[in-house]
């Protein structure tokens, strides 16, 4: 296995991603539609950098475009797909629900298309933590019933774990979906909560807290969550039936789901107390009532990921901070 196809490589985890399989010797194809969701020039910033390794090509456009995302994915004949390209983000569902069926009903349709069709050896798609929804038993475990989104991102990626399952049944395609846990890093995004705050406390602006603070989020370094997926590539789910419980296999299909997690919930606070910490700077801090859709808490129980993979992200969430500072001090030029 050494020829994969990653979809979102211009966007935060897939440039993570590919940058980490093109250092260990793989063939990597992007494909990305470089929406406006936020700063393009971020987006190509994170091509221009791929592209200088030869093993690495791209094609730029969109999903929906299911005749060109067959074409290219066929000539490059890939091992693997991992699906990563979609309309992300909690609160911007509330404003643009369309974007969201565009690009991740539709969008996970057509990889799910050219997976049945190329006969690949794994497909490995993004889900979120934002799935659990309103359930209260924590940490969040994937064997537990997923019943409650809140907003209409989660609800989509809800759909795509469904839409998954069929086609992992009907066509036989082993397939993994991984439930990320708010990951954060250099060359992360700018609508996430660790950029505004940096980029705010840098220029003298204030941060909007919600719930006054009182959130917890388990936060997972980039560098951590992308070798779980490059260790995850190499477990295709098979057919164990008396395995189920084991592994989290589909009692009917080669179908996996794995939360990717740092298996620690973190008070917003404190991560906020961390960031002026490495800035030497206070924040000017907003105290906001809950937000629409929002969820208090987050935390991943990952023994599944370590039971598959023999690892867990371990990065300190002070430590990951520091590197974001680093990268944005230095890509700013601040
Ligand atoms: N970052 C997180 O904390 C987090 C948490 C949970 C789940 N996820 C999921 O992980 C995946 C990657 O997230 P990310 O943080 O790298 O987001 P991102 O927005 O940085 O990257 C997504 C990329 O997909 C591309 N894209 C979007 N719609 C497209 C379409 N219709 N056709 C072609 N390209 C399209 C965008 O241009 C972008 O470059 C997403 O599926 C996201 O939902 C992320």
């Amino acid at each position: 296995m050494n020829k994969v196809f990653i979809t979102g490589t211009a966007g935060f985890i897939g440039f993570h991603l590919a940058k980490l399989l093109l250092n260990d010797g793989f063939k990597v194809h992007g494909y990305d539609g470089i929406t406006n969701y936020y700063d393009v020039n971020l987006k190509q910033k994170r091509h221009s950098i791929l592209l200088q390794n030869s093993n690495f090509d791209v094609t730029e456009d969109m999903l929906e475009n299911y005749e060109n995302l067959f074409y290219v994915a066929n000539k490059f004949q890939p091992d693997v797909i991992v699906h990563l390209a979609a309309q992300a983000g909690v609160r911007y569902s509330l404003e643009n629900p369309r974007s969201y069926i565009n690009s991740n009903i539709v969008g996970t349709f057509n990889i799910m298309e050219v997976s049945k069709n190329l006969k690949i050896d794994h497909l490995l798609m993004a889900s979120t933590s934002s799935v659990y929804g309103a359930n209260s038993k924590m940490p969040f475990k994937e064997s537990e019933k997923t019943d409650t989104q809140l907003t209409f991102y989660a609800a989509t990626k809800k759909a795509n774990e469904s839409m998954a399952h069929s086609y992992s049944y009907l066509w036989k395609i082993p397939t993994t979906m991984f439930r990320f846990f708010t990951v954060y890093g250099p060359w992360g995004r700018p609508d996430m909560a660790l950029f505004k705050f940096v980029s705010a406390i840098i220029n003298d602006k204030p941060i909007d807290i919600y719930n006054n603070g009182n959130m917890y989020r388990d936060f997972t370094y980039v560098d951590d969550l992308v070798h779980g997926i490059k260790l995850l590539m190499n477990k295709s789910p098979k057919f164990f039936h008396n395995d189920v419980k084991k592994t989290g296999n589909s009692p009917v299909s080669p179908y996996r789901i794995v939360n990717i997690g740092n298996s620690k919930k973190v008070n917003l606070l404190d991560f906020i107390e961390a960031i002026e910490s490495v800035l030497g700077k206070k924040a000017i801090r907003n105290y906001m009532p809950m937000q629409m859709g929002d969820v208090p808490s987050t935390w991943a129980d990952t023994s599944l990921l370590k039971k598959l993979t023999d690892y867990r992200p371990q990065t300190k969430f002070e430590d990951g901070i520091r590197q974001f500072v680093n990268w944005y001090r230095d890509y700013y030029n601040v």
